[in-house]
């Protein structure tokens, strides 16, 4: 005789039909449940914006983006093609954001252009989550924490001297002589050069080409591909992009390559590269991704704080009572006997003040870069939808008169307390949020406060009115350059060069 079908089994039992019940009931519930808050969810409106579908803010982008802050407030919204993007121009809006909300922000969107096919998926800054992203950014911070960081005090030491000996050889050409500062301490850090860097040494001539490559290719939407992904299957439209992606990893291989045998032949330097060596397989690279992870680093740093040590010199000659106030306290700590080194900082609030509100006044990565949200971020009876891309406009957020009272003026002493050291509850957004801030910053910092301190302290910096300074006459870059402008820098001792060159290391 067949067996009775199992449902005729169950339902023939009082006890089984109740259990049956009740698990019905549970259901129905969960799927209730669940409905009600996908749509409580989804019913949520996304943040203001311009309702336009395919709104463009265009050239200066950073500029147009922060006005829409006095339409639509802290945080707007709009649709580019099929991409929502989320532009935040406040500082607590960024920090309910992109810090609190740090892992499910630690994504990129997609930079098919610039990341995928320029870089091989490989350049640090457009990674996008999971594996690769996380070994990436333990290589870099296991040398880029500020102790580790403080290891190339001595070599920022001696390339800022040599950036003040340069300004003062020729005054005019200022702004190369901190690209050279930048370019040769990158170079040290990475490769371990030790010989002299010029900025026109063929590869970082090489190096400077990639990076402005990057930095048109970057920006959202400079690629046709970046809008029309299906176009990257055809060859000639990416030919380019590929002949850029080979020529710049035969260089970064090749500079590998250069401290290999130097490591074979025991005369090569402690440094980046040497590092990754030895430990590769720890890391999990290969080849190929430790050639791009140090060769990003110049891309990554070396323009970046150039411009920010150029941006400090248009400060004080902008506002030379502002940096008067710094030199007097230059003045009592160091006098003009000697140099100011990193052994002062804690004694020279005012430097780093300086510095700081020259971030906030002109900062270098001016528009941000972008993140993507990986779930739904609900703020203030808003969602923000998974996928969308988040860009904490670095722009728009030092304008916030909120954190930055009269934030046009320029006024160093606002990051400092009544007692004159530097406040710790304000932050100066120049380095990016969350997961994916800049792991150079401790290393930039460092640059910024040695370069900031020798230059107040050599000269006093003023406009010259035969050649009156354009503030804003800076690159449309993801990281923005000042073009060349000139400043009087008057020596501030008639001996400035015997005590720069009589200072040992
Ligand atoms: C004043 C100088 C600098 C500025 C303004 C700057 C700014 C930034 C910004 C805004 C980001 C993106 C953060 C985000 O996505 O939220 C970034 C990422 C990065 N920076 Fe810097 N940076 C500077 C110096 C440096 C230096 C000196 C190095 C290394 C030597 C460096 C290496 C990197 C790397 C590798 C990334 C990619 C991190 C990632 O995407 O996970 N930066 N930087």
């Amino acid at each position: 005789m067949e067996a009775p079908p199992l449902v005729v089994f169950a339902m023939s039992s009082p006890f089984v039909q109740a259990v049956g019940t009740c698990l019905f009931a549970a259901v129905l519930y969960l799927l209730f449940a669940v409905r009600r808050s996908a749509l409580s969810r989804t019913s949520l409106p996304l943040p203001p914006g311009p309702d336009d579908a395919w709104y463009s803010p265009g050239e200066r982008a950073p500029i147009k983006l922060a006005e829409l802050a006095d339409i639509y407030g802290p945080v707007v919204c709009f649709r580019r093609g099929k991409q929502i993007l989320c532009v935040i121009n406040r500082v607590q809006a960024a920090n309910e954001i992109l810090q609190k909300h740090g892992a499910e922000t630690v994504d990129r969107p997609r930079f098919i252009a610039a990341g995928e096919i320029m870089a091989g998926g490989m350049r640090t800054l457009l990674v996008g989550a999971g594996d690769r992203i996380r070994k990436l950014r333990r290589a870099l911070l296991s040398q880029m924490q500020p102790s580790v960081a403080a290891q190339y005090q001595p070599i920022q030491m001696k390339n800022a001297k040599t950036y003040i000996l340069d300004v003062l050889t020729d005054p005019d050409s200022h702004v190369a002589h901190a690209r050279r500062y930048a370019a040769s301490l990158v170079m040290s850090m990475t490769y371990g050069k030790t010989e002299p860097t010029y900025f026109t040494d063929p590869e970082v001539q090489e190096m400077a080409l990639h990076g402005t490559r990057f930095g048109k290719v970057v920006r959202i939407g400079a690629h046709v591909v970046d809008n029309y992904p299906i176009l990257r299957y055809v060859p000639f439209v990416t030919a380019t992009l590929r002949k850029w992606h080979r020529e710049e990893l035969q260089l970064f291989n090749s500079l590998v390559d250069g401290v290999r045998n130097k490591m074979e032949n025991h005369t090569a330097q402690p440094c980046f590269v040497t590092y990754l060596l030895e430990r590769q397989q720890e890391f999990g690279l290969t080849d190929n991704e430790l050639g791009y992870l140090a060769g990003s680093m110049f891309g990554a740093g070396s323009d970046t704080s150039a411009s920010a040590i150029s941006f400090v010199a248009m400060a004080a000659a902008m506002f030379p009572e502002e940096a008067d106030k710094v030199r007097e306290q230059l003045d009592a700590v160091v006098g003009r006997d000697r140099l100011p080194t990193f052994e002062d900082m804690k004694l020279l609030p005012r430097v780093t003040a300086f510095f700081w509100e020259t971030y906030r006044w002109r900062p270098v990565s001016w528009g941000g870069f972008a993140h993507r949200a990986m779930k739904d971020i609900l703020w203030n009876g808003y969602v923000i939808p998974k996928g969308t891309a988040i860009i904490g406009n670095h722009w728009g957020i030092r304008q916030d008169p909120d954190a930055y009272p009269e934030p046009l003026k320029f006024k160093h002493e606002r990051w400092l307390n009544e007692n004159g050291n530097l406040r710790d509850d304000m932050s100066y957004c120049n380095f990016g949020f969350g997961r994916r801030v800049c792991v150079g910053q401790h290393v930039a910092n460092n640059s910024l406060y040695i370069n900031t301190a020798l230059l107040l302290w050599a000269f006093n910096i003023t406009e010259n009115p035969k050649a009156p300074i354009d503030t804003m006459n800076f690159t449309d870059t993801a990281n923005v350059r000042p073009l060349p402008f000139k400043a009087i820098f008057e020596p501030r001792m008639d001996n400035l060069q015997d005590i720069i060159e009589a200072h040992l290391g």
